[in-house]
């Protein structure tokens, strides 16, 4: 069993994580491993960055093996934006129905064909005495023009998935765990496969 810090105190972000992961794996969250009160400021200008950072601050508090995960959405029309600033997209503490409107906004006009986005997760693994790294998953996808659908969270109901044909608020959450940019992501952790 391998057990690791997952540098985030939201318990069902290790839950899902565990899922993805399986059985072979213990995943504690910093509220678990001690270390609740820390919250560390995400303000690289890169995904990769921003989860190395997490993951390095929580290992060296908490001496160990520490995951940390960065996640946003880049839309090509808009050169890659929102990208590291997803979450505050339309603002600090921006509801996720004020990022999706100024996202619709951005992109009013824009004909389907030119609405391709990718959701992009990057996983850092700190470990103490050992280099970072880093594991990068992608889904691709396109920006619908409303949104579509009651499950998942943040841009879900305006990120259509062209395989399936249905936003991944739509999708039964199992379907999304095995498709998505985080699960791609932590199966190149679970696998070993780095960058
Ligand atoms: P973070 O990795 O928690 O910083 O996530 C950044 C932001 O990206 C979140 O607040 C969401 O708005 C968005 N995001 C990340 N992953 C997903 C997803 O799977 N579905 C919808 N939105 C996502």
């Amino acid at each position: 069993m391998k057990t690791y810090v997952l540098a985030s105190k939201n318990a069902h972000k290790a839950q899902e994580i565990k899922a993805i992961l399986g059985d072979g794996f213990q995943i504690l969250t910093q509220v678990d491993a001690g270390v609740g009160d820390v919250d560390v400021i995400e303000d690289g200008s890169t995904f990769e960055e921003n989860a190395a950072k997490k993951a390095e601050t929580i290992m060296k508090l908490t001496g160990k093996p520490t995951i940390a995960d960065d996640s946003g959405l880049c839309v090509d029309y808009l050169d890659g934006a929102p990208g590291v600033y997803t979450a505050r997209y339309a603002g600090e503490n921006a509801a996720d129905e004020e990022n999706i409107q100024k996202l619709l906004t951005a992109l009013s006009g824009v004909p389907c064909h030119k609405r391709t986005a990718q959701f992009v997760c990057v996983i850092a693994l700190a470990v103490p005495g050992e280099p970072t790294r880093l594991f990068r998953g992608e889904c691709p996808g396109r920006i619908t023009e409303a949104p579509k659908g009651e499950d998942g969270f943040g841009y879900d109901p305006v990120f259509y998935y062209e395989k399936y044909a249905m936003t991944l608020a739509e999708m039964e959450p199992h379907i999304k765990n095995a498709i998505s940019h985080r699960s791609a992501a932590l199966r190149k952790m679970a696998t070993g496969l780095g960058e």
